[in-house]
């Protein structure tokens, strides 16, 4: 009987990856192409960015990773932090493989054996080539003791190498899954830090959501999410 970890070795469990390398477009995978008259489909309208002028998407990805959970002291779980990593999706705007996307990727992750990461998740499925970045949480640059969310583009296959393909986050508004209670938020964020993006939205997400209550003291958890996020507004070339 094969190996789940085989499976995710044999089989193409990522086919918007295998899509693009088979595309021939082996520099960048699902990337580089314009999204700018992109919309962001089911966007609640507490979401809505607050211009007259609204910024356009310059890159969409899907991500596959982990929200992580302290328990709290009242017995319930507290959100500090995530890890994901990312695929660009931009070229396959407007078909299936783009709308399923976040469905594909949950659908393989979530069956990975327990206590993969996200990293070694992408390594055992031959597609950390097509890698665009990575989803990580950092202290917040302007000081204090709280952490911010980061997307960076610096290992990844399009912005390799340059320093400024990142961007750090503050979160501006957040709405409840539009698909239910077991996704965790939708969410509008605004740049604190970086060149990748002026603003950031997680959309579509899958899975993600702690148990409801937890015994204080225990140790934290990882939930297994996957959701899109939207990158707007970037001014990296
Ligand atoms: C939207 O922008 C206006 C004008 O800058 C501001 O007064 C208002 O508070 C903003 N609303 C939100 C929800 O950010
Ligand atoms: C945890 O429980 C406390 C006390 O009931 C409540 O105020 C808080 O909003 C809860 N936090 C979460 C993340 O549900
Ligand atoms: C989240 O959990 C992962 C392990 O899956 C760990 O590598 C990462 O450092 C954690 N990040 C935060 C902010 O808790
Ligand atoms: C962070 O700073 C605030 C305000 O200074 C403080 O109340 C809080 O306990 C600190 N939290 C941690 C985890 O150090």
């Amino acid at each position: 009987m094969l190996s789940i970890r085989s499976l995710i070795s044999a089989a193409c469990v990522l086919p918007f990856v295998c899509v693009s390398a088979n595309n021939g477009q082996p520099s960048y995978g699902g990337s580089n192409c314009d999204v700018s008259k992109a919309t962001i489909s089911g966007l609640p309208a507490s979401l809505a960015q607050n211009s007259s002028s609204p910024l356009s998407p310059s890159f969409i990805a899907v991500a596959l990773g982990t929200q992580n959970y302290t328990c709290s002291a009242a017995g319930n779980y507290t959100n500090i932090g995530a890890v994901a990593e990312l695929f660009d999706i931009s070229c396959f705007y407007g078909q299936k493989l783009f709308d399923e996307s976040q469905d594909i990727a949950i659908q393989a992750w979530k069956y990975a054996p327990s206590g993969m990461t996200p990293a070694e998740f992408v390594k055992q499925a031959h597609v950390s080539q097509w890698v665009f970045g990575q989803h990580f949480y950092v202290p917040n640059p302007n000081g204090g003791n709280t952490t911010n969310p980061e997307w960076n583009f610096v290992s990844g296959n399009r912005f390799n190498g340059n320093p400024d393909a990142y961007v750090i986050a503050a979160r501006l508004a957040s709405a409840a899954a539009p698909t239910g209670s077991q996704d965790i938020d939708w969410v509008h964020l605004k740049n604190v830090k970086g060149s990748a993006a002026q603003e950031v939205y997680r959309t579509d997400t899958r899975l993600g959501q702690p148990p409801a209550s937890c015994t204080p003291g225990s140790a934290p958890i990882q939930v297994r999410y996957s959701s899109k996020y939207y990158f707007l507004g970037s001014t990296l070339q």
